[in-house]
């Protein structure tokens, strides 16, 4: 496995693969990998022949009050798991090669920005289009993976690689779960062992909404109001817990027959933060 700093290098490593018939999928990701990485890393590889990775913890993503700093960073652990995974090459910049420069330009999130995350935490998908659009102009991949854990960075990039013209396919990966529902995050390390405990009960209360909805409740306000002061009596903070149109990535108030919806919850746990989703369609 080659592990690479430079963009020259990964250009010629990519260019090499393509010149041989192989096809490239990439999967990018700010490491402290666990279980819900490698199972891209294993789509990627089912879906193409050579798999690339990059680790870079994007400064651009993180708000000036978020965790930039405190994000775990483990480079060479997450090496060693890159190796024993059978990934070929291994993209690992810092922040002189991604940002050299003074940059003029910027990218906009428009609509699907405004609610889930993206009206929660300003900046955020905008950081992470900016860092992706390079990525992908530097690994210049057949296919990328991306996981449904965060859904909303799916629906932006969908719309990046269509309005851009990317030449990639995006593919997208089901969340992995401790056994007790937790869906697995590289933040999860900050929880006590209190909060851990805690927190897979907003897995939880998402499944009692998507059982309600399937069973035919079409007004979710109320069970969701209900779900959140459940939520907050055990110690949660919640930033939403919502129902939302799968195009448009935007509250609806009723249920509609035929018709995709995400459920998701954004909470805090102390200091944690924590996001989850279900995908439903009626
Ligand atoms: P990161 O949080 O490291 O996640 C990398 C990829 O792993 C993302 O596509 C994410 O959705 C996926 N992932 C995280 N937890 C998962 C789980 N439990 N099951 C399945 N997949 C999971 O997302 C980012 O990094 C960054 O925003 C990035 C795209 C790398 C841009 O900086």
């Amino acid at each position: 496995m080659e592990a690479i700093r430079n963009i020259g290098d990964i250009r010629r490593t990519v260019t090499r693969l393509k010149k041989q018939g192989r096809t490239v999928g990439f999967v990018p990701t700010m490491g402290a990998l666990h279980e819900g990485h490698l199972s891209l890393f294993r789509l990627a590889r089912e879906q193409a022949d050579e798999v690339v990775v990059s680790i870079y913890v994007n400064p651009r993503q993180f708000g000036p009050d978020e965790d930039f700093e405190d994000y775990p960073r483990q480079l060479e652990e997450d090496l060693a798991l890159c190796e024993q995974e059978g990934i070929t090459a291994v993209f690992a910049p810092t922040d002189e090669i991604m940002y050299p420069d003074r940059q003029f330009l910027r990218i906009e999130v428009d609509e699907l920005n405004e609610h889930m995350d993206g009206g929660s935490r300003p900046g955020f998908f905008e950081g992470i289009l900016l860092v992706v659009n390079k990525l992908f102009n530097i690994v210049r991949p057949d296919l990328a993976v991306f996981g449904q854990k965060d859904i909303q960075q799916f629906r932006i990039l969908q719309q990046m690689v269509k309005e851009f013209n990317h030449e990639v396919e995006l593919v997208m990966g089901p969340i992995k779960r401790a056994n007790d529902g937790l869906a697995l995050s590289s933040r999860n390390a900050y929880l006590s062992r209190d909060e851990r405990k805690t927190a897979p009960g907003l897995y939880r209360a998402l499944q009692y909404v998507r059982q309600q909805i399937l069973g035919g409740v079409r007004k979710t306000s109320l069970l969701l109001d209900h779900q959140k002061t459940e939520l907050e009596a055990k110690g949660f903070e919640i930033d939403y817990l919502q129902v939302f149109s799968f195009e448009e990535i935007a509250p609806v108030k009723e249920i509609k027959p035929a018709s995709k919806y995400i459920l998701a919850g954004a909470v805090y746990l102390g200091e944690t933060r924590l996001i989850d989703n279900i995908i439903v369609e009626t």
